[in-house]
Protein backbone atom coordinates (compact mmCIF):
# COMPACT_ATOMS: atom_id res chain seq x y z
CA UNK A 1 0.00 0.00 0.00
CA UNK A 2 2.47 2.20 0.99
CA UNK A 3 4.78 2.07 -2.07
CA UNK A 4 1.41 2.08 -4.57
CA UNK A 5 0.78 5.07 -2.69
CA UNK A 6 4.32 6.72 -3.17
CA UNK A 7 3.60 5.62 -7.19
CA UNK A 8 0.60 7.40 -7.00
CA UNK A 9 1.64 10.75 -5.57
CA UNK A 10 4.89 10.40 -8.16
CA UNK A 11 2.59 10.01 -11.18
CA UNK A 12 0.26 13.00 -9.68
CA UNK A 13 3.62 15.35 -9.92
CA UNK A 14 4.76 13.65 -12.87
CA UNK A 15 1.63 14.19 -14.78
CA UNK A 16 1.13 17.92 -13.79
CA UNK A 17 4.77 18.39 -14.85
CA UNK A 18 3.86 16.96 -18.43
CA UNK A 19 1.14 19.45 -18.63
CA UNK A 20 3.50 22.06 -17.58
CA UNK A 21 5.85 21.39 -20.12
CA UNK A 22 3.80 20.40 -22.98
CA UNK A 23 1.77 23.74 -22.12
CA UNK A 24 4.36 26.35 -21.50
CA UNK A 25 6.81 25.64 -24.14
CA UNK A 26 3.34 25.61 -26.41
CA UNK A 27 2.94 28.86 -24.83
CA UNK A 28 6.33 29.95 -25.13
CA UNK A 29 5.94 28.85 -29.06
CA UNK A 30 2.99 30.96 -29.75
CA UNK A 31 4.58 33.86 -27.87
CA UNK A 32 7.64 33.81 -30.26
CA UNK A 33 5.19 33.44 -33.44
CA UNK A 34 4.14 36.54 -32.81
CA UNK A 35 7.59 37.75 -33.19
CA UNK A 36 7.40 38.71 -29.19
CA UNK A 37 10.69 37.28 -26.95
CA UNK A 38 8.77 35.19 -23.78
CA UNK A 39 10.17 36.64 -20.38
CA UNK A 40 13.93 35.11 -19.24
CA UNK A 41 11.91 34.30 -16.00
CA UNK A 42 9.59 32.27 -18.41
CA UNK A 43 12.17 30.38 -19.83
CA UNK A 44 13.62 30.05 -16.62
CA UNK A 45 10.21 28.14 -15.51
CA UNK A 46 10.36 26.19 -18.40
CA UNK A 47 13.51 24.98 -17.96
CA UNK A 48 12.77 24.00 -13.81
CA UNK A 49 9.45 22.09 -15.43
CA UNK A 50 12.02 19.82 -17.43
CA UNK A 51 13.85 19.24 -14.66
CA UNK A 52 12.15 18.48 -12.23
CA UNK A 53 9.84 16.05 -15.15
CA UNK A 54 13.53 13.99 -15.32
CA UNK A 55 13.37 14.06 -11.67
CA UNK A 56 9.94 12.49 -10.81
CA UNK A 57 10.82 10.03 -13.31
CA UNK A 58 14.22 9.05 -11.82
CA UNK A 59 11.97 8.62 -8.86
CA UNK A 60 10.01 5.74 -9.78
CA UNK A 61 13.19 4.17 -10.73
CA UNK A 62 14.42 5.07 -7.30
CA UNK A 63 11.29 3.49 -5.60
CA UNK A 64 11.39 0.59 -7.29
CA UNK A 65 14.92 0.11 -6.45
CA UNK A 66 14.04 1.06 -2.59
CA UNK A 67 11.90 -1.70 -2.32
CA UNK A 68 12.63 -4.58 -4.68
CA UNK A 69 16.07 -3.69 -4.74
CA UNK A 70 16.34 -4.00 -8.56
CA UNK A 71 15.80 -1.59 -11.32
CA UNK A 72 12.30 -1.69 -13.16
CA UNK A 73 12.64 -4.58 -15.73
CA UNK A 74 12.31 -3.07 -19.17
CA UNK A 75 13.63 -3.77 -22.20
CA UNK A 76 12.64 -3.55 -26.16
CA UNK A 77 10.19 -0.69 -27.42
CA UNK A 78 9.84 0.33 -23.23
CA UNK A 79 13.34 0.67 -22.93
CA UNK A 80 13.44 2.68 -26.21
CA UNK A 81 10.40 5.23 -25.26
CA UNK A 82 13.14 5.56 -21.94
CA UNK A 83 15.79 6.50 -23.69
CA UNK A 84 13.71 8.69 -25.74
CA UNK A 85 12.01 10.42 -22.80
CA UNK A 86 15.58 11.02 -21.64
CA UNK A 87 16.78 12.54 -24.32
CA UNK A 88 13.77 15.10 -24.71
CA UNK A 89 14.40 16.30 -20.91
CA UNK A 90 18.03 16.66 -21.87
CA UNK A 91 17.18 18.17 -24.79
CA UNK A 92 14.34 20.47 -23.59
CA UNK A 93 16.79 22.02 -20.42
CA UNK A 94 19.66 22.35 -23.14
CA UNK A 95 17.03 24.98 -24.93
CA UNK A 96 16.27 26.50 -21.91
CA UNK A 97 19.22 27.50 -20.79
CA UNK A 98 20.70 28.16 -23.79
CA UNK A 99 17.75 30.61 -24.21
CA UNK A 100 18.40 31.79 -20.61
CA UNK A 101 21.84 32.29 -21.52
CA UNK A 102 21.63 33.98 -25.15
CA UNK A 103 17.86 34.35 -25.72
CA UNK A 104 18.16 37.90 -25.37
CA UNK A 105 20.12 38.63 -28.41
CA UNK A 106 18.17 36.17 -30.75
CA UNK A 107 16.51 36.72 -34.12
CA UNK A 108 13.06 36.34 -33.73
CA UNK A 109 13.47 33.34 -36.07
CA UNK A 110 15.76 31.70 -34.02
CA UNK A 111 13.48 32.10 -30.83
CA UNK A 112 10.60 29.89 -32.81
CA UNK A 113 12.88 27.53 -33.74
CA UNK A 114 14.21 27.10 -30.07
CA UNK A 115 10.19 27.21 -28.33
CA UNK A 116 8.82 25.15 -31.67
CA UNK A 117 11.73 22.76 -30.29
CA UNK A 118 10.81 22.71 -26.77
CA UNK A 119 7.45 21.78 -27.80
CA UNK A 120 8.07 19.27 -30.11
CA UNK A 121 10.42 17.71 -27.37
CA UNK A 122 7.53 17.90 -24.77
CA UNK A 123 5.08 16.21 -27.52
CA UNK A 124 7.19 13.71 -27.97
CA UNK A 125 8.07 12.80 -24.55
CA UNK A 126 4.33 12.43 -24.36
CA UNK A 127 4.33 9.71 -26.88
CA UNK A 128 7.09 8.10 -25.82
CA UNK A 129 4.99 7.73 -22.20
CA UNK A 130 2.21 5.75 -23.70
CA UNK A 131 4.78 3.29 -25.09
CA UNK A 132 6.50 3.03 -21.81
CA UNK A 133 3.71 2.42 -20.26
CA UNK A 134 2.01 -0.49 -22.45
CA UNK A 135 5.25 -1.82 -23.11
CA UNK A 136 6.55 -1.97 -20.07
C1 LIG B 1 14.01 11.46 -17.46
C2 LIG B 1 12.83 11.51 -18.06
C3 LIG B 1 11.66 10.65 -17.72
C4 LIG B 1 11.61 9.45 -17.05
C5 LIG B 1 12.76 8.64 -16.46
C6 LIG B 1 10.22 9.06 -17.01
C7 LIG B 1 9.75 7.90 -16.43
C8 LIG B 1 8.44 7.54 -16.36
C9 LIG B 1 7.95 6.31 -15.75
C10 LIG B 1 8.83 5.24 -15.11
C11 LIG B 1 6.61 6.29 -15.88
C12 LIG B 1 5.65 5.18 -15.41
C13 LIG B 1 5.47 4.21 -16.57
C14 LIG B 1 4.40 3.17 -16.29
O1 LIG B 1 3.29 3.52 -15.88
O2 LIG B 1 4.69 2.00 -16.52
C15 LIG B 1 6.22 7.50 -16.57
C16 LIG B 1 4.93 7.83 -16.89
C17 LIG B 1 4.58 8.96 -17.59
N1 LIG B 1 5.42 9.92 -18.09
FE1 LIG B 1 7.44 10.00 -17.82
N2 LIG B 1 9.46 10.02 -17.63
C18 LIG B 1 10.31 11.00 -18.08
C19 LIG B 1 9.97 12.12 -18.76
C20 LIG B 1 8.69 12.45 -19.14
C21 LIG B 1 8.31 13.60 -19.91
C22 LIG B 1 9.30 14.66 -20.41
C23 LIG B 1 6.96 13.55 -20.09
C24 LIG B 1 6.03 14.48 -20.84
C25 LIG B 1 6.32 15.61 -21.36
C26 LIG B 1 6.47 12.38 -19.43
C27 LIG B 1 5.15 11.99 -19.36
C28 LIG B 1 4.67 10.88 -18.72
C29 LIG B 1 3.27 10.52 -18.64
C30 LIG B 1 2.09 11.30 -19.22
C31 LIG B 1 3.21 9.31 -17.94
C32 LIG B 1 1.96 8.49 -17.60
C33 LIG B 1 1.75 7.44 -18.69
C34 LIG B 1 0.55 6.56 -18.41
O3 LIG B 1 0.45 6.03 -17.31
O4 LIG B 1 -0.26 6.39 -19.31
N3 LIG B 1 7.55 11.73 -18.86
N4 LIG B 1 7.36 8.24 -16.85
Amino acid sequence: MGTLLEYALIQVLHNFGALLVVGLSGYGFRVALLRHSPSQTFALFVLLAWLAQGLTGATFGWVTYRSDHRLPDIHGIAMIALMIKVSCVCGGAGLMTSCLGWGGAWSSSRRMLVWAGSTGLACLALTAAAFLRWFS
